[in-house]
C-alpha cells in the first residue's frame, strides 16, 4: 500500500505544479496583450488626390503587400485557428460591416507604426515594427487608397491567443510578434531615403516590402513564426545564401519569373514573387544593392 500512495502524493503534487505553472504562463501574457498603449499623434496629413491613390494602390499591392495577410481584396482573411496553436485574423481594411477602414487616419497610423489597435491593445502578428519605416508620403497614400476601396462586409472571429503560443510568448520564442511592446516607446526611425538605386532605398524596401516577416529580421531565414504549414524555410538572403554566387540579372529573373538560377521554381503559395516581380528594375536593383550589403559574396562558382 505504501508505494502506491507516495505515488499518489507525487503525482497530486505534479498536477498542483503543472497547473500552478499555467496559471502563471496564462497571467502574465494576459497581462502583456492586455495593456493599454498610449503613443504619440503623428500628426500625418492623408491626401485626397487621384495620384495619392494610384500611388497608395501600388504600395499596398506590390511592395508593402498588405494583401499578403489581409487579403486580396483586402477585406480581411483568416490566418490560422488551432486550438493550441489559436486564432488570428488579419482584419477587414475596407469600411464595410466588419471592417477598419471608417477609423480615423491617426488611428490606423498608430497600427501601422505601433502595432497597437483601435482600443490601445496591442496588436499580434501586424508587422508594424518594418511598417513603421514607411515615409509620411507614402503611408499617407496607403490610408488614401484604403479609404477609396469599395465597402465589403466580412467579420472575423475575434483572437484567441493558444496555450501553446502563451508559452513561446511566455518563454521569449517568438520575438517581434508583439510589436507594440518595443515600438511604444522607440524614437522615430530615421527619415526614409529618396529613391533611387542604392542602398539606402534598397533597405527601406525590404523593411516595408516584407522581406524580413518571412526571410527573418536579419534576412539569414529560416522558419518564422507566421509560417503557413508545409512552407518550406525562407532561403539566406545574405551573401551566405543562395545569392551570394548570383549576378543582379539573376536575382532580377528570379523575382520576376519565380525560377531561380539553379533551374528551381520558387513556390508562389510561399514566396509572392509574382507581386514582388511587379517591382520595377530600379526598385529591385536597389534591393540587390542592399542585399550584397550584407556580407561577403560567396566564391565557389560565383557568376558575374
Ligand atoms: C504579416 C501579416 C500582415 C501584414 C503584411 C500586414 N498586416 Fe495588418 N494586421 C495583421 C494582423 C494579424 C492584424 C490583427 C492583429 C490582432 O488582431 O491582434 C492586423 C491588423 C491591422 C490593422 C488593425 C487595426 C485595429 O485597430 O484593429 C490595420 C489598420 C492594419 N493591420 C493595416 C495594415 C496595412 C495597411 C498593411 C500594409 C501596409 C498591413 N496591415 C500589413 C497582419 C498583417
Ligand atoms: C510571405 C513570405 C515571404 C515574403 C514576404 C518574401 N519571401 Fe522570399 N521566399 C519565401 C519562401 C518561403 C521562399 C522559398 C520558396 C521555395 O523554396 O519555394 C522564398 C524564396 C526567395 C528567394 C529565392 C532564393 C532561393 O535560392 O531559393 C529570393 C531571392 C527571395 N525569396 C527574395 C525575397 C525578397 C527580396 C523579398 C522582399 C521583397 C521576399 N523574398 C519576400 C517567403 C517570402
Amino acid at each position: 500500500m505504501r508505494p502506491r500512495r507516495t505515488v499518489t502524493r507525487i503525482l497530486t503534487v505534479c498536477a498542483g505544479l503543472a497547473a500552478l505553472s499555467a496559471c502563471i504562463v496564462y497571467a502574465s501574457t494576459e497581462l502583456r496583450l492586455r495593456r493599454s498603449y498610449r503613443v504619440p499623434a503623428s500628426g500625418l496629413q492623408v491626401p485626397a488626390d487621384p495620384e495619392a491613390i494610384v500611388r497608395g494602390q501600388r504600395l499596398v499591392h506590390v511592395v508593402a503587400q498588405c494583401t499578403n495577410c489581409h487579403g486580396a481584396d483586402l477585406a480581411g482573411q483568416l490566418l490560422g485557428d488551432d486550438p493550441w496553436i489559436g486564432r488570428l485574423a488579419a482584419p477587414n481594411l475596407t469600411r464595410g460591416r466588419g471592417g477598419v477602414g471608417s477609423l480615423s487616419d491617426e488611428r490606423l497610423v498608430r497600427s501601422i507604426r505601433y502595432g497597437v489597435g483601435r482600443d490601445g491593445r496591442p496588436l499580434v502578428m501586424m508587422p508594424a515594427q518594418y511598417l513603421r519605416n514607411l515615409s509620411d508620403g507614402d503611408l499617407g497614400a496607403i490610408i488614401a487608397y484604403l479609404r477609396s476601396l469599395p465597402p465589403i462586409d466580412r467579420e472575423l472571429p475575434p483572437r484567441r491567443v493558444g496555450p501553446l503560443s502563451r508559452l513561446a510568448f511566455f518563454l521569449g520564442r517568438v520575438p517581434d510578434v508583439v510589436p507594440a511592446e518595443t515600438l511604444a516607446d522607440a524614437s522615430p526611425p530615421p527619415p526614409a531615403p529618396e529613391p533611387a538605386i542604392s542602398v539606402g532605398y534598397g533597405r527601406y524596401l525590404v523593411d516595408t516590402a516584407g522581406c524580413r516577416v518571412c526571410h527573418r529580421q536579419d534576412l539569414r531565414g529560416g522558419l518564422h513564426p507566421l509560417a503557413i504549414p508545409g512552407e518550406p524555410p525562407p532561403p539566406d538572403l545574405t551573401g551566405a545564401g543562395p545569392l551570394g554566387t548570383w549576378s543582379e540579372r539573376d536575382f532580377v529573373h528570379t523575382l520576376r519569373t519565380g525560377i531561380t538560377p539553379e533551374g528551381r521554381a520558387l513556390d508562389e503559395a510561399y514566396m509572392p514573387w509574382r507581386r514582388t516581380g511587379r517591382m520595377s528594375d530600379s526598385e529591385l536593383g536597389a534591393i540587390w544593392r542592399y542585399l550584397r550589403s550584407l556580407g561577403p559574396r560567396r566564391t565557389d562558382g560565383a557568376r558575374s
